[in-house]
Parts: structure tokens; sequence; C-alpha cells
């Protein structure tokens, strides 16, 4: 993929049982940018994201990531580019130890086991979770899960990564360590999130949404002095 860009073009999407959560949805991100999507509780932001990588498939409108329509077809191979951390990681973790959910997504990639093991070991040191690599996932605390989920994207290396609410949950060292690797990151970024600080610190632009619409977009102090405004 040459140029990771996400474009979102006017994308509607009703939930079986017909709740209409995006409702005319338009908004690019090109290469390098970090983005935070902002909004209230059940306004969109999850719904919007499981749409960048074909988990949920717009019921009007398009997706396209890096010049590929996101489809049933394609989802697949936009998947290996776009990284996704869920708001809820035990939608991520699935394997009996720590250690095997980080190697899940590289062993599927066809990688040779040894460098499977060098993303494995540089994901579990980067979230600060190497202690846990032989732990059940499912027995974890609400954070140190947030963190290993975190672990399986990045050892994945994905062009672009999308994030709901990566620090709920952390304590302030997790998020410092978490703040980092957002920033370090050099490609595309789009983050939903409530903490507005790092909004503020990690990206110089926001997409404030509500009710399935997105209302403004800019300048993340704008946006969020706008956001503060009218709740
Ligand atoms: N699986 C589902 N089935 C039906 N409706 C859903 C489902 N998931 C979400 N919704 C509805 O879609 C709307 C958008 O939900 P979404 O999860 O995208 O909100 P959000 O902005 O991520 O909220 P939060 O800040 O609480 O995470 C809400 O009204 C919600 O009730
Ligand atoms: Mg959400």
């Amino acid at each position: 993929m040459s140029h990771h860009f996400i474009e979102f073009d006017n994308v509607y999407f009703s939930y079986p049982g017909g709740h209409e959560a995006l409702r005319g949805v338009s908004f690019r991100i090109t290469h390098g940018e970090k983005v935070a999507l902002l909004g209230l509780n059940g306004s969109g932001k999850s719904t919007i994201l499981l749409h960048t990588n074909g988990l949920l498939l717009p019921t009007r409108g398009t997706v396209n990531v890096g010049g590929i329509p996101v489809t049933r077809r394609t989802a697949p191979e936009v998947r290996r580019s776009v990284g996704m951390v869920f708001q809820n990681p035990d939608d991520q973790l699935f394997m009996p130890t720590v250690e095997e959910d980080v190697a899940f997504g590289p062993l599927n990639m066809g990688l040779e086991i040894e460098e499977v093991r060098r993303r494995v070991a540089d994901a579990l040191q980067r979230v600060g979770a190497e202690d846990l690599k032989q732990r059940a996932p499912f027995q974890l605390s609400g954070g140190q899960k947030k963190a290993v989920a975190l672990a399986t994207v990045l050892s994945m290396e994905p062009d672009i990564m999308v994030m709901d609410e990566p620090t709920a949950e952390l304590d302030l060292r997790a998020r410092r360590r978490v703040a980092d690797i957002i920033s370090r990151f050099n490609h595309s970024c789009l983050i939903a999130t409530h903490d507005m600080d790092l909004a503020r610190e990690l990206c110089p632009r926001a997409i404030l949404v509500a009710d399935g619409y997105v209302t403004a977009d800019g300048p993340t102090p704008e946006i969020i002095k706008l956001f503060t405004s009218v709740i």
C-alpha cells in the first residue's frame, strides 16, 4: 500500500435491528496524520472505527483505505495494513497465553519464527508487559488487557493504527507509554477518545461526531473548545 490514507464518503450504517448509527459520515485522513475522534457516548465513534477494516460495511456510501475500497472481499487485505485496538480488549484476546496472542498476527502473516519472536518481545517490551507473557489474557486486569491488546497490534507493524479508547483504564505510567508509542508512530493514526489531554497532546486535528454525523473537523484545540461548549 503506497498511500496510507483513510477516506469515508457519505457513509450510512444501520445495525441489524434498524438503529441508524451513521448518517452520512465523510472525512479523509492523509498519510502520517494523527486524528482524534471525539464525541459523546453513543455518538458513533466505535461504529466509524469498525468500518476502517471492514468489520462493519456501510449500508450506503464508501470507505476507502489506501486506494482499496473496503468490501467483504477486500477486508482481509485491508486488515493487514490497518491495526485496530478495540474498545473492549476481550474482543481482541482469545489465545491461552499473552505470548500466543501477540504472536498470532505475525504467525498468520507467514513470518519466520525468529522474526515472530523478535516482534513479540519488542511489542511486549514497548507496552511494558514482558512479565505477563505466560499469563492467561482473560485473567489479567482491565489495564493489563488493554496494554496486551495494543501489543497484538504493534506486533503486526501496521501501516495505519486505529485505536478505540487506547488509554481507558490505564494507570499514569501505562498511559505515558501509550502516548509515547502513538507519538513515535510515523504513519496515520485515528484515535477515538474521551481523554482530551491525550487528544491535545498527540493529535493536531480532531473530528467531532454527534448522532452519527461529523459536526466539526479541524485543529484539536478549536474542536475541543466547541465540544465542551455544547455539552
Ligand atoms: N451492536 C449494536 N447493535 C445495535 N446498536 C448498536 C450496536 N453497537 C452500537 N450501537 C448503537 O449505535 C450508536 C453508536 O454507538 P457507538 O458504539 O459507535 O458509540 P461511541 O461513540 O463509540 O460511544 P462510546 O463513547 O460510549 O464508546 C449508539 O446509539 C449505540 O447504541
Ligand atoms: Mg465507543
